[in-house]
């Protein structure tokens, strides 16, 4: 194992990703941030030094950090945000998992404004699936604002605006797209530069490639194809596949799928797609019909394509995963039979003063000002009766945090009801569960039992974000092993804003003997 140091400055710059002038979050200069690139094993600084007016934090999205819950980058739970001006040591081993991650701020809805980035971890089970490529490849895909989030977010939650979510003006692929000026007419307020480029990635002919596709935006799915060339997926989250053979592959936000294809046309250069599903909007939204593309080419050439076809496949006309049926783990690992099952329940709820809030049961979430992990921690130490049984303060506020906890490791099985109109794309925090089953309406009890006994001699997906159908329920089941606060969240930057998420805590035994980090502790002193 290695020790790998990163250095991270972050700050605010004016830039146009897309033409479009606004201001952006950049990582040492760059948007989207720096690769990060490690072996399972490693050890892994980041340091991270925050050149901004507000807080921040760094989430390192499907890592573990077993042992290390106060290096998970979530604001409000694991830590209070790096306060401006100052530094702040990331310091936590990648142990047991490895395959395409990404980080970004978990710091309400700045992530949106630039702050994400790759995060890949290499391990020798890579061997055999490396074999059947040449070259790898990073792609970020994200919808794209031209306003800064926290004015669209503040529009969002005003009062009278339900359930319409702030609509993307365009989509970026590798932090890069066109964008027509004439849209904006000249007292728009914007300024637009009729200079933007398209993403172009060389390929060599019949070398084979593998994209390792993150969709790191706000709101969107994307439907992603390239025309003319077929796609083998072999990777979901960080999770290797069976390989599934498609012409477009819907990602929503936060998934991350691998592709194989190889470099077998013959004109010069071809389109990449990725293209927006519209279905994901709500009624009273507006459908953006952004022309998200990038180039392939085989002869360095960026001009337009003349040779190039969309697939004739129906772009998809629900908002819904990849079918969790065709994806088959490589490596088998069969799902133990559960050990206490809870139900939770998605809405949206206008309350008091017609604020429309996202609800988790009878939960909206707001950050606690002290970290849920340190009142935990603070509270299980002190052992008395103050705090109840999650070790949290009786005085806590159970109208914005709802908390399961799970004292010691038990396999949990979680339905997800969504009552909602919409599709919810959800992430657990540190682990990965299996998909046991999902539907719409309501889940048949009368399933459950074959279910259970079947899944245990299954292979089931497993991975870390999955998106929950509109009017529809998954059941996931995970093992509750890892000590700690774990967020469950939409992922859906406005709606975890509304409030969607909720919390694990884990293995209080252990959590008991904890002592969190001084330096993790003193962000809350700012
Ligand atoms: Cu990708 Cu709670 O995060």
């Amino acid at each position: 194992p290695t020790t790998r140091v990163f250095n991270f400055t972050i700050s605010e710059i004016q830039a146009a990703p897309d033409g479009v002038i606004r201001p952006l979050l950049v990582i040492n200069g760059q948007f989207p941030g720096p690769l990060i690139r490690v072996n399972r094993g490693d050890r892994v600084l980041v340091n991270v030094t925050n050149g901004l007016v507000n807080g921040t934090t760094l989430h390192w999205h499907g890592l573990y950090q077993n042992g290390t819950n106060w290096m998970d980058g979530s604001t409000g739970i694991t830590q209070c945000p790096i306060p401006p001006g100052k530094s702040f040591l990331y310091n936590f081993t990648v142990e047991n998992q490895y395959g395409t991650y990404w980080y970004h701020s978990h710091y309400g809805t700045q992530y949106n404004d630039g702050l994400v980035g790759p995060f890949i971890v290499h391990a020798p089970e890579e061997a055999a699936i490396q074999k059947s490529y040449d070259f790898d490849q990073v792609i970020l895909l994200q919808d794209w604002y031209h306003d800064f989030s926290t004015g669209l977010l503040d529009e969002y939650l005003a009062s009278g605006n339900e359930n319409a979510e702030p609509i993307p003006d365009n989509g970026l692929i590798q932090g890069t797209n066109y964008f027509n000026c004439s849209s904006y007419d000249s007292d728009s307020g914007y300024t637009c530069q009729d200079n933007s480029t398209r993403a172009a990635f060389n390929l060599t002919k019949d070398k084979r490639y593998r994209f390792r596709l993150i969709n790191t935006g706000a709101f969107a799915e994307f439907q992603f194809s390239i025309d003319n060339h077929t796609l083998s997926v072999i990777e979901a989250d960080s999770t290797l596949i069976e390989p599934v053979t498609v012409h477009r592959l819907p990602i929503h936000i936060a998934q991350r799928y691998s592709v194989i294809f190889t470099a077998n046309q013959t004109a010069s250069n071809y389109w990449l797609r990725a293209q927006m599903t519209t279905d994901c909007f709500s009624s009273d939204n507006p459908v953006l019909d952004a022309d998200i593309t990038a180039l392939i080419t085989y002869t360095n050439t960026t001009t337009a394509p003349t040779d190039s076809t969309d697939w004739t496949d129906a772009l998809l006309l629900e908002c819904k995963d990849l079918n969790t049926t065709l994806l088959v783990p490589a490596e088998a690992e069969p799902a133990p039979s559960q050990d206490t099952t809870y139900v939770i329940n998605v809405s949206f709820q206008i309350g008091n003063y017609a604020l429309d809030k996202a609800y988790i049961n009878s939960t909206t979430w707001t950050p606690a000002k002290t970290p849920t992990l340190n009142q935990a921690v603070a509270g299980l130490k002190a052992g008395n009766s103050t705090f109840n049984a999650a070790g949290l303060s009786s005085a806590y506020d159970t109208s914005s945090q709802f908390i399961i906890d799970i004292p010691v490791t038990q396999t949990v099985d979680l339905l997800i009801n969504s009552l909602d109109e919409g599709a919810h794309p959800f992430h657990l925090h540190g682990h990965q569960f299996w998909i046991m089953a999902a539907g719409g309406g309501y889940f048949d009890w009368a399933s459950y039992e074959s279910l259970n006994k079947n899944a245990s001699v299954g292979n089931p997906m497993r991975r870390d974000t999955m998106t929950i159908p509109a009017y529809g329920w998954t059941l996931i089941r995970f093992v509750a092993d890892n000590p700690g606060l774990w967020a469950l969240h939409c992922h859906i930057s406005w709606h975890m804003e509304s409030g969607l998420l909720m919390q694990f805590q884990t293995r209080n035994d252990i959590m008991r003997g904890w002592t969190i980090p001084g330096d993790v502790l003193a962000l809350c002193d700012a």
